[in-house]
């Protein structure tokens, strides 16, 4: 019995999977398990998703941990290298990688002038096409993809962007953008080999994204990427499951008065008498701090709500009207019976952010 878990349901990842799959007609899918698959295991998410055409990570540590599990599947670096000494590693590996500058091309062509490659790297040349983060202007971009296809370390370019709005479809800044990607896949025609461009929320969406590779995140572990108030666009209306269940032990349960306080800052004072809840999970194991009260969840599968500050490793729930739940039953932060969009959309934290947050600490189990 643990204080903490995180159950892991591998088979709704796989379920997810196959709806990015068949979202993304026909695309070839990269399964985006960065920051340990958002916080849900690197290794056993790589090993459940045996249907991926290719894993996306950020940077070479995570590809070397990731090649150890031996998928056999093409890893892509997204953050390209950060040092020239990573290259070894993805030249040694056959790592597949992202150049987001002209900076990053000029180190790798100092060092793959000096390196012997056993065989030439498929890259991946990444338009700012107006999210501002990474990637080279629109600008210039199709002679630096001509130029990267020239060179002795190159066998394939696949040209990307990544989208700052798709979750908000009627966003200008869509069109805009794939309007100059668009255009640079225009000008170089015949010599382009791939395109990527959608990520969940493009994928999801009605967007005109159609490319050769889909870069499905989020949508994997079950959470949908659209705000939680449209109701239509919640994960259940794109059957997504829910793949990380977070529960945690009641360890006491008192019967408070009117005017009594919980916990630190009077955050919150019984308005009545009520029957609360101490539950063993706080932000030490990675629930939001800033959770308010009235922060769902669930416990003996009927929906109640947290009552004041979340404590480093406890928190108050309300069990004034769940009579028989005492002390040994779990509590769910979060699973296929509470929305993980649910809780961000109430905490403010992104649901990304949540699962990419779980300690350590807490036990984490397969299933
Ligand atoms: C370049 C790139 N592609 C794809 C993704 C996956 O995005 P999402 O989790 O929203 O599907 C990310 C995530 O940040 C990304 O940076």
């Amino acid at each position: 019995m643990h204080r903490v878990q995180a159950s892991i349901d591998l088979k709704a990842l796989q379920h997810n999977f196959q709806i990015a799959r068949s979202r993304a007609k026909g695309s070839k899918v990269a399964a985006i398990i960065k920051a340990n698959a958002y916080g849900h295991g690197l290794v056993q998410a790589a090993k459940a998703l045996t249907d991926a055409d290719l894993f996306g990570v950020t940077d070479v540590h995570e590809a070397v941990t990731l090649e150890q599990a031996a998928t056999g599947k093409p890893i892509l670096v997204l953050q390209g290298m950060m040092h020239p000494d990573d290259l070894q590693l993805v030249a040694e590996h056959n790592f597949q990688l992202v150049i987001h500058s002209a900076e990053q091309l000029a180190q790798i062509d100092e060092t793959f002038s000096r390196l012997t490659l056993k065989q030439p790297l498929t890259l991946w040349l990444k338009m700012d096409s107006g999210m501002g983060r990474l990637g080279l202007s629109p600008h210039g971009f199709a002679t630096t993809y001509k130029a990267l296809l020239g060179r002795p370390y190159t066998d394939k370019v696949v040209m990307m962007t990544h989208l700052a709005n798709s979750s908000q479809t009627d966003s200008p800044l869509n069109l805009i953008q794939l309007n100059a990607f668009r255009e640079t896949e225009t000008e170089l025609a015949g010599d382009i080999h791939a395109t990527s461009i959608a990520s969940s929320s493009g994928i999801l969406s009605d967007l005109p994204v159609d490319s050769d590779w889909a870069r499905p995140g989020i949508m994997l572990y079950g959470s949908s990427p659209f705000d939680y108030s449209q109701e239509a666009l919640r994960r259940e209306a794109f059957d997504l499951k829910a793949v990380m269940t977070l529960q945690a032990r009641i360890i006491a349960v008192k019967d408070m008065h009117k005017g009594d306080n919980i916990g630190y800052s009077s955050q919150y004072i019984c308005e009545q008498d009520m029957r609360v809840g101490i539950v063993s999970i706080g932000y030490a194991d990675g629930y939001p701090s800033n959770a308010p009260n009235d922060t769902p969840v669930m416990v003996q599968g009927k929906k109640t709500a947290t009552l004041g500050r979340v404590s480093m490793d406890m928190l108050a729930v309300n069990l004034s009207d769940i009579p028989d739940a005492n002390v040994g039953d779990l509590a769910t932060l979060w699973g296929q019976e509470l929305s993980l969009d649910e809780v961000a959309a109430k905490t403010g934290i992104l649901s990304y952010n949540l699962t990419c947050s779980v300690a350590q600490r807490v036990n984490f189990e397969y299933r």
